[in-house]
């Protein structure tokens, strides 16, 4: 299989923190790249594209019949980032984010299959999984989802509706993706990784909550991989499945990223306070296996790596103003 057989891709959402990345690593597969977004964070991300000539962007919502029919012709794979992302987003604005991440999700999955359209990658994440029973174990794919925000119940929802559609000659794949870190077109500074190296690095006091929880982290370029990988190999692998997007090794405790960034900044050691909030609970270690065997998938990047270049783009000035309101969802 290869990228001409799937060779028009639709990316909801591609203007995005991992849409950008994606719509580069596609174009340079050999794929042909149309993006519909609406432009929440604005369109910048997308300027490195727009001379080429597999290239084409669509300023739309997902939530239009009219936009998303005119999007869909002559596509013949589906990646859905589009969404209100993140917890606090869709706590501060719970009907939108119903609006967006469940109803317009299932009219776009409706109308794939009456465009029929093969492949649909919908992009979930391991916030599904919530809090852990047992914190010393690994969740895995089959383990008990416990969403534990309206963002996590969403996704949880419109993976269940994807999985129970029975439609033969579709192959929709749930990606579930780590917490994101590293540089994108778009960049984001309210993400774990990215958030804790700006506030380190620019001297700030860094107060960090639920030091002792686990989760899974993963490099943009390498969730855009995994995206690849669903769109390009043989139906009976995915079809119907759902897969953990990371590596079993990148699991981390917040306390354990303090410690790999102040690695990187000793001189910042007094700047972190650990202290007891019960603002957000979740608690995972993920195992990803998965799609090791599945996809071949493997992690290029680490957590480490993720920091160097983050720390190296504000260091240099290619990112001058990380607090832009540009770099966050809230
Ligand atoms: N970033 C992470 O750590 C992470 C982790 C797990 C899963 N995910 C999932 O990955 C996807 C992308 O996340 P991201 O971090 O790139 O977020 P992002 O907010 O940077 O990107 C989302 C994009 O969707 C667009 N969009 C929103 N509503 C739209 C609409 N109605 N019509 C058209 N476009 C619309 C926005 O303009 C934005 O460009 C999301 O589905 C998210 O839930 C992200």
């Amino acid at each position: 299989m290869n990228a001409n057989d799937y060779n028009k891709i639709l990316i909801t959402g591609g203007a995005g923190y991992i849409g950008s990345v994606l719509t580069g690593l596609l174009l340079r597969s050999g794929f042909k790249v149309r993006v519909i977004d609406n432009l929440l964070f604005g369109g910048e991300s997308l300027l490195g594209y727009l001379s080429h000539p597999g290239f084409e962007f669509v300023q739309g919502d997902v939530c239009s019949s009219d936009d998303v029919s005119k999007v869909l012709k002559g596509i013949t794979g589906v990646v859905h980032l589009a969404a209100i992302v993140g917890d606090p987003a869709c706590k501060k604005n719970p009907e939108l984010a119903t609006k967006i991440n469940k109803s317009a999700s299932e009219m776009l999955c409706q109308m794939s299959i009456d465009a029929e359209i093969k492949r649909f990658v919908f992009v979930s994440t391991c916030s599904n999984y919530g809090k852990m029973d047992d914190s010393d174990s690994y969740v895995d794919e089959n383990s008990s989802l416990n969403p534990i925000s309206h963002y996590a119940e969403l996704k949880v929802g419109f993976e269940k509706y994807l999985l129970a559609l029975g439609q033969k000659d579709f192959a929709p794949v749930c990606l579930r993706f780590a917490t994101a870190y590293g540089l994108s077109p778009r960049p984001r500074f309210d993400l774990t990784v990215n958030e804790f190296c700006r506030e380190l690095y620019l001297g700030r006091q860094l107060e960090v909550y639920g030091e002792q929880f686990w989760r899974p982290y993963c490099h943009t370029r390498d969730l855009a991989n995994a995206c690849r990988l669903a769109l390009m190999v043989p139906a009976e692998k995915v079809a119907y499945q759902t897969f953990n997007v990371g590596s079993t090794n990148e699991n981390y405790t917040k306390k354990e990223l303090v410690d790999l960034i102040l690695s990187k900044l000793p001189h910042r050691k007094d700047n972190v306070t650990f202290v007891v909030k019960k603002e957000d609970s979740r608690d995972y270690r993920v195992n990803c296996d998965k799609i090791r065997k599945a996809l071949k998938f493997i992690s290029v990047y680490t957590v480490r790596n993720g920091i160097e270049e983050i720390i190296m783009a504000m260091k240099n000035g290619i990112i001058s103003n990380p607090d832009s309101k540009a770099y966050r969802n809230l």
